[in-house]
């Protein structure tokens, strides 16, 4: 059985009493055999019908439960937390946590916790897909060849930009950033990344990875990825003023989150032809996003679907179960991202 299938519960293990089962919700539709997994030692409010709750009636369903599994759109503020006297653990059904005010959770005694891992290699597949996907015109091609437009081969029909050999650039060369890299090695690229700190060496040699800083990055990729986490400190980390500094035929890839770019000048920065391309799967406001990108063939969009294979996608749900289960039950989650709330946090009662 692969990680991603791993059963959150443990199945062996006597159920728990039923009049002593935590209360647990879940804020968005997840894979029925999981939910009944969930089922077995929990109480759960579910919302399989997948209607988005207005941020009252989440509270108010929050407010009644131990632990609250939340899909990443979902912002879980200090105001909410107030208002949730018996929640213990919050479990992100997702590696980005940007949604959770985690100073918050840790000052409640309440547990956070997210998904890193299991979705690594598909989003990093992913990454690759948009890449290609702009590079070589796929999405564009694919459109005038549906509209009938097809007269026949044509030398310069849609080129596109070489990948092979190409330079890319990382910014945020994390877990997924380095496993983008290894990628690249197939396809013979020169690899640079910027983050505010190099990797240890053994792990940018990896990819082959040479640490530049931000500007020689923004100057030098053919394609730039980008994959920072996002944060105050990185809101707009590519504006204007760094579209400007790339190359007319670069490739921009925003696999991260909506808001690392300023989307609005970003369709400024494709309509005048620098940076050539871009393709997103997160974008500022989404799904409300800025409708310029509409009209522009020179960008490929989806939907934040990153991580959305099947393997992934489980296992995402899989480990934000088991987290969540692990705080209920008194034991250290894996993904445990506020450590020092562990020994002051809020207990369940029948941990
Ligand atoms: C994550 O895990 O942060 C993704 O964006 C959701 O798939």
């Amino acid at each position: 059985m692969s990680a991603g299938n791993t059963p959150p519960a443990d199945m062996n293990s006597a159920p728990v009493d039923a009049r002593t089962r935590p209360r647990v919700l879940v804020t968005r539709r997840i894979f029925p055999d999981l939910l009944e997994a969930l089922r077995r030692d929990h109480e759960v409010q579910d919302n399989q019908a997948d209607v988005p709750w207005s941020a009252e009636q989440l509270v108010e369903r929050m407010a009644q439960v131990h632990g609250v599994l939340v899909d990443p759109a979902r912002r879980v503020d200090e105001a909410m937390l107030a208002a949730c006297p018996q929640l213990c653990v919050v479990s992100n059904v997702a590696v980005g946590y940007n949604n959770l005010d985690i100073p918050a959770c840790t000052r409640a005694g309440i547990v956070a916790t997210n998904t890193p891992d299991v979705l690594t290699d598909a989003t990093a597949d992913h990454a690759w897909a948009l890449l290609l996907a702009a590079a070589r015109r796929v999405v564009e091609s694919d459109r005038w060849t549906r509209a009938g437009n097809w007269q026949g081969f044509a030398l310069d029909a849609f080129l596109g930009a070489e990948v092979h050999g190409a330079t890319l650039g990382i910014l945020g060369m994390g877990r997924i950033g380095q496993a983008i890299a290894r990628r690249a090695q197939g396809f013979a690229m020169r690899l640079i990344y910027h983050n505010r700190t190099p990797l240890a060496a053994d792990a940018a040699q990896a990819g082959g990875a040479l640490w530049v800083d931000k500007a020689e990055l923004l100057r030098s990729a053919d394609f730039l990825v980008l994959l920072v986490p996002y944060s105050p400190a990185t809101h707009h980390a590519i504006g204007a003023a760094e579209l400007a500094q790339m190359k007319p035929s670069a490739v921009l890839v925003n696999i991260a989150r909506g808001g690392v770019v300023d989307d609005a000048a970003l369709v400024a920065a494709l309509r005048s032809g620098r940076p050539g391309a871009a393709a997103l799967d997160v974008m500022e406001n989404e799904p409300h996003f800025h409708p310029g990108l509409l009209e522009l063939e020179n960008v490929v969009l989806t939907p934040h679907i990153g991580s959305a294979t099947h393997t992934a996608r489980r296992g995402m749900v899989s480990l934000a179960m088991r987290n969540l289960e692990a705080v209920l039950r008194g034991q250290r989650p894996q993904a445990l991202l506020n450590p020092e709330v562990w020994d002051r946090r809020r207990r369940y009662e029948g941990s």
